[in-house]
């Protein structure tokens, strides 16, 4: 068994506030430097207690000024790390730190890792959007694959939340919907994004999405509701051609 943990959402130096001004209620984020440091290295401790040799970060590291201290936490772990680019991430400041052998799309964090009965296919969706190029190449990387672990930072299926509602989805999402429904493999999309814990499915799709490292969003609700009580991440067995999940909350 090969455990690998996906966490996500860290908003190093980001507290978040809502503006309520705007309907639904907009986040914002406050610069405060240390928020959320201790529930990061509290996650790391976990998972290297926990005997995990890999882990996929699924993007939002936070303020600017973080990434640099981020990716030395990292470094300092027997970890090997594979990075998801989030809406508040630029790819720039990432790349300083962190690279995939081979970017398969120009200045696109988007790879993929053959490896058991999954291939890893990571997405980057930081404009808030797939893009025709990430598009084309998906469409070739999942032509006659059986089982595709997909790893993005935004949702592919739609969530009943009030985040989703306010703006926050995927604009090309039903494009990338319909080529993998066309190809009839076996899908299990990992996500973050919306910080919550949630399991949905379409067609041959099953989506999981994972807490976030920072708060909680509660999905449930009239309109966005921050909940700071809890955080985790998930932990995932791809070793088999049943995929095992377990999310881990700390509080
Ligand atoms: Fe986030």
């Amino acid at each position: 068994m090969t455990l690998i943990a996906h966490f996500t959402d860290t908003h190093l130096g980001q507290r978040p506030t809502i503006d309520r001004n705007v309907d639904g209620g907009r986040m914002q984020y406050d610069r405060v430097p240390d928020e959320h440091g201790r529930r990061l290295d509290n996650v790391l401790d976990d998972m290297v207690r926990r005997g995990v040799s890999a882990a996929v970060f699924g993007g939002d590291i936070g303020l600017g000024e973080s990434v640099a201290g981020f990716f030395d936490r990292l470094k300092a772990l027997p970890l090997a790390m594979s990075i998801v680019l989030g809406n508040h991430d630029t790819h720039d400041d990432v790349v300083r730190h962190w690279r995939p052998a081979v970017s398969a799309v120009d200045r696109r964090l988007c790879y993929s890792r053959p490896g058991g009965p999954w291939r890893s296919i990571v997405l980057d969706t930081s404009d808030n959007a797939i893009g025709e190029a990430q598009l084309a190449w998906i469409a070739d990387q999942v032509d006659g694959a059986e089982r595709i672990a997909l790893f993005m930072h935004h949702p592919l299926l739609a969530v009943d939340t009030p985040v989703e509602h306010a703006g926050a989805a995927l604009r090309d999402r039903q494009q990338l919907t319909s080529l993998l429904v066309q190809t009839g493999c076996e899908v299990v999309v990992f996500c973050g994004h919306y910080h919550m814990v949630d399991d949905a499915r379409e067609a041959n799709i099953r989506q999981l999405m994972s807490p976030a490292v920072s708060y909680q969003i509660i999905k449930r609700a009239d309109r966005i509701t921050l909940d700071s009580s809890t955080y985790g991440y998930r932990l995932i067995d791809l070793s088999g051609v049943e995929i095992r999940t377990e999310v881990v909350l700390l509080s």
